[in-house]
């Protein structure tokens, strides 16, 4: 097949259709801009399954995706995008790059989601953006930061309720956007445990990335217990 991109987790490929292409999800796992890399059997095809139920589910819901359909299991059909060079993070519990960059605890509750931009860039670090930093690079117009904005907490509100009725902690995650051939804004790329933080409700054992980030224990245990969660119900 034509190979349009290839990135650290997945490859696009063009199809017949010059609106639509092919994802195939790959079985790497990186982390820490790709200083820690691995490869761990079965991780592309959960991968592909667990954001296949999802954006199915947010498309029932309304929200654009760039999702079409699951072809197999380890490739998803979905909609040519032009995609905005920032990445979207909305937290509900701190974590990650929020405790160390505040200096706060994990795992405190906060009263409202919090919003965060950051440019997707390799060389600089993929770099928390300020507002004015977004208008300044050109990244994005003004009224498109308020829709990302707008969708983002939205498919917060979406995904932290149908966690919650399986028992998971919605803790955090990372929405691309792109520009479909429409012309219509629309979420991009993947929604998985490598773009989401999750943790079991009851007991706090995490069943993300962070596994594999911070060697916690086997990752694809891990994202197995998050699809039989969703598969349920
Ligand atoms: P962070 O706390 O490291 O900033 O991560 C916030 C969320 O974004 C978390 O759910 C993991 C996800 N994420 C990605 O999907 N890709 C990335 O490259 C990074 C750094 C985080
Ligand atoms: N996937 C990213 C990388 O390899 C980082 C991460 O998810 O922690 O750089």
């Amino acid at each position: 097949m034509d190979k349009v991109y290839e990135g650290k987790a997945k490859i696009v490929y063009r199809t017949e259709d010059p609106d639509k292409y092919i994802l195939y999800f790959k079985d790497t796992a990186t982390a820490f801009d790709a200083t820690k890399k691995a490869q761990i059997v079965g991780k592309g095809e959960l991968n592909n399954t667990i954001s296949s139920l999802i954006f199915d589910m947010l498309e029932k819901k309304g929200i654009k995706t760039h999702f079409i359909r699951k072809l197999s299991q380890r490739e998803m059909l979905v909609w040519r995008a032009k995609r905005f060079d920032v990445e979207v993070v909305v937290r509900n519990i701190t974590a990650g790059s929020l405790c160390k960059r505040l200096g706060i605890e994990e795992g405190r509750l906060l009263h409202k989601p919090l919003v965060e931009f950051f440019y997707k860039n390799d060389t600089l670090h993929d770099p928390l953006l300020c507002y004015e930093h977004i208008l300044l690079l050109e990244l994005l117009k003004e009224e498109q930061v308020s829709v990302l904005k707008k969708t983002a907490l939205e498919v917060n509100e979406i995904l932290k309720d149908f966690f919650k009725e399986r028992g998971l902690l919605f803790v955090d995650f990372k929405l691309e956007f792109g520009e479909l051939p429409d012309g219509k804004i629309a979420i991009v790329d993947e929604i998985s445990p490598d773009t989401c933080r999750l943790w079991d409700a009851k007991t706090g054992e995490k069943l993300d990335k962070d596994r594999f980030r911070f060697d916690l224990g086997d990752l694809i245990e891990g994202y197995k217990k998050v699809l039989e969660r969703i598969q349920t119900l």
